[in-house]
């Protein structure tokens, strides 16, 4: 289990994009601790979401935590935009950023918190030499592209070697995991190390997304 607080981030991609504010606002009373923004470029994912103009017109409508999670081909470019926009944190991916301390760098000099994730194929070990570089760790639990797929479990043994790979290099870095979690994966999740959880379809889909919250939290 971590020490880290857990943290809840839906995933605004199971939104209804017809009223986000108003969807934003739901989970939002309903104990949200993050909003999770998928940023999709049609090239390193084979789908495209939304960018920066959405961020720009929902910022001023709510007071979470702007958690990026940028699935584009090249972020570096894009670093100071998203600040502006209202992003609290960027996450990139490893394969697009193979060699990420001078971006991760970058993200931390505009006083954001940076992140790295990656995908189900990509091995774990790849991350270990930046993890000193980092303010969250995100393991994919499904290829990125797409919200509403299954969880692949196999993703907890990836959390449970960056759990002791942490450990081991005396860092205080939350694990993060993205993809098909649900109230009933949720606990395997947290006990595998991961404290911050990013759900789409399980709090934007649910009738009751309070009870979805705090089902996930517990
Ligand atoms: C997938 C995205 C996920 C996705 C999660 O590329 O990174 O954040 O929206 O959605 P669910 O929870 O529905 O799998
Ligand atoms: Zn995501």
């Amino acid at each position: 289990m971590s020490t880290h607080p857990t943290r809840i981030a839906p995933s605004l991609l199971a939104a209804d994009f017809s009223c986000l504010a108003q969807q934003i606002d739901r989970v939002e009373q309903a104990g949200a601790d993050w909003l999770h923004l998928d940023v999709m470029d049609g090239c390193f994912v084979p789908n495209i979401s939304f960018g920066i103009p959405i961020l720009e017109s929902i910022r001023p409508k709510t007071r979470l935590f702007f958690d990026v999670h940028l699935m584009i081909v090249d972020p570096q470019p894009y670093l100071a935009p998203f600040k502006d926009a209202g992003a609290n944190s960027l996450t990139i991916h490893i394969e697009t950023c193979p060699q990420p301390t001078s971006i991760l760098r970058e993200i931390r000099a505009m006083d954001l918190q940076c992140g790295l994730v990656l995908n189900p194929s990509t091995p774990v070990e790849t991350l270990f030499p930046f993890l000193g570089e980092l303010d969250l760790v995100l393991v994919m639990s499904v290829e990125p592209g797409f919200g509403g797929q299954s969880f692949q479990p196999q993703a907890l043994q990836k959390v449970e070697a960056l759990r002791d790979e942490i450990e081991r290099q005396a860092l205080h870095l939350p694990i993060q995991i993205d993809g098909g979690v649900n109230p009933q994966n949720a606990a395997s999740c947290r006990s595998a190390g991961v404290s911050i959880l990013v759900a789409g379809s399980a709090v934007f889909r649910a009738e009751d997304p309070s009870r979805a919250i705090a089902d996930l939290r517990t």
